[in-house]
């Protein structure tokens, strides 16, 4: 088992770290939770840092961890963890230290940088590098704690960026963050080469993520002009595996699928065909239930008036999550994943 720290994204108070525990499960590990703290979620685990790496979309990089600590012990702990056994016997090493929000204000960071290759220049041959992505050491200033990690795998988050909305083939309003997006796709444990649904999946946002992580995207939608637009934004991603289909998602004849993650229209910009929400999302939820594998996992968002729990009250699908985010000033949606019994 290797000790992972995740350096993650600030977007969300909660979902970077759910995020990241749903992957580790997607990718069929096993783990254990070493230390929660904002922004840096350490576990021990057999997952690989690369394949989650690739994986996940509200991070920043995977290191493995040598050691967590108070302030006053830091160098104690340095002197009597592995640290030296993860680097290589000579070569270029870069330190730095990231401090989360304000954490502990009283310790200057670059100060802390010089003791920190100090302490490793007196052991070993190296030379610091500032430039040098290989052995790039991160000392993590959160929460009162002191976490020290050396970077195994980066997220490559100019490819979200890349993918933004309004860069794709076809756009429309109601499409959410790539980045986001990934994250509704593993909080589904969305396997690699398993079938994914999006029953609302508009011009694709979500399917494209599923697809581009390996899985097979089924979307449908009930605007032909939208699948049309998914469709090509699949195809110019280079996904040629997919299903696209117009029609309800209260009405749906398909096969079981491994996972379904999906955005239902909030009545505002996306169209309800003069639906009630309620109603829409209740006629919704058992035949997507029923298009789900026993096991597998839905993730769902509903406007924060909607309680979703209640709804999936009589259906096979056991409450395992639920988060709040704001949208904009007047919108709050809440994010459930269930589990198909
Ligand atoms: C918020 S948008 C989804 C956006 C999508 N997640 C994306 O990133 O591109 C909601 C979609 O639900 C579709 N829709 C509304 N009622 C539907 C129904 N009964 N069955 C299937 N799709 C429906 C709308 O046409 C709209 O495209």
């Amino acid at each position: 088992m290797k000790r992972l720290t995740f350096l993650l994204s600030g977007e969300h108070p909660k979902i970077p770290s759910s995020e990241v525990i749903a992957s580790i499960e997607a990718e069929e590990c096993d783990y254990e939770v070493v230390e929660s703290l904002d922004q840096v979620l350490t576990v021990d685990t057999h997952a690989n840092p690369l394949r989650l790496a690739s994986r996940l979309g509200m991070a920043h990089w995977v290191g493995e961890n040598f050691g967590i600590s108070s302030p006053e012990y830091l160098m104690d702990s340095l002197g009597s963890s592995d640290l030296l056994d993860f680097l290589p016997q000579s070569g270029d090493i870069a330190v730095r230290v990231k401090r989360i929000k304000r954490y502990l204000p009283e310790i200057n960071e670059l100060k802390l940088a010089e003791r920190v290759a100090d302490e490793i220049l007196e052991e070993y041959d190296y030379d610091i590098n500032l430039e040098n992505q290989e052995n790039e050491i991160f000392i993590l200033l959160t929460e009162g704690k002191i976490v020290s990690t050396i970077v195994r795998a980066k997220i490559d988050r100019s490819a979200f960026v890349e993918r933004k909305p309004p860069k794709r083939a076809a756009v429309h309003p109601g499409t959410m963050q790539p980045n986001f997006a990934r994250a509704l796709v593993n909080l589904a444990r969305t396997p690699r080469n398993g079938t994914f649904l999006d029953p609302f999946c508009g011009v694709g946002g979500i399917l494209l993520e599923a697809g581009l992580l390996g899985a097979i995207p089924v979307g449908i939608d009930i605007d032909s002009e939208l699948i049309e637009g998914a469709e090509e934004n699949l195809q110019v991603s280079g996904i040629n595996e997919f299903e696209l289909r117009t029609g309800d998602a209260r009405d749906l004849e398909i096969e079981k699928v491994d996972a379904i993650a999906t955005d239902p229209p909030y009545g505002r910009q996306a169209s309800t065909g003069g639906m009630e929400l309620k109603d829409l999302y209740r006629d919704a939820l058992p035949v997507l239930a029923d298009s789900l594998k026993s096991g597998g996992y839905f993730c769902i968002t509903a406007p924060s008036g909607l309680n979703l729990k209640k709804m999936a009250k009589n259906i096979p699908l056991e409450p395992i999550e639920k988060y709040q985010q704001r949208v904009h000033k007047s919108l709050i949606r809440k994010i459930y994943v269930f589990r198909r019994e």
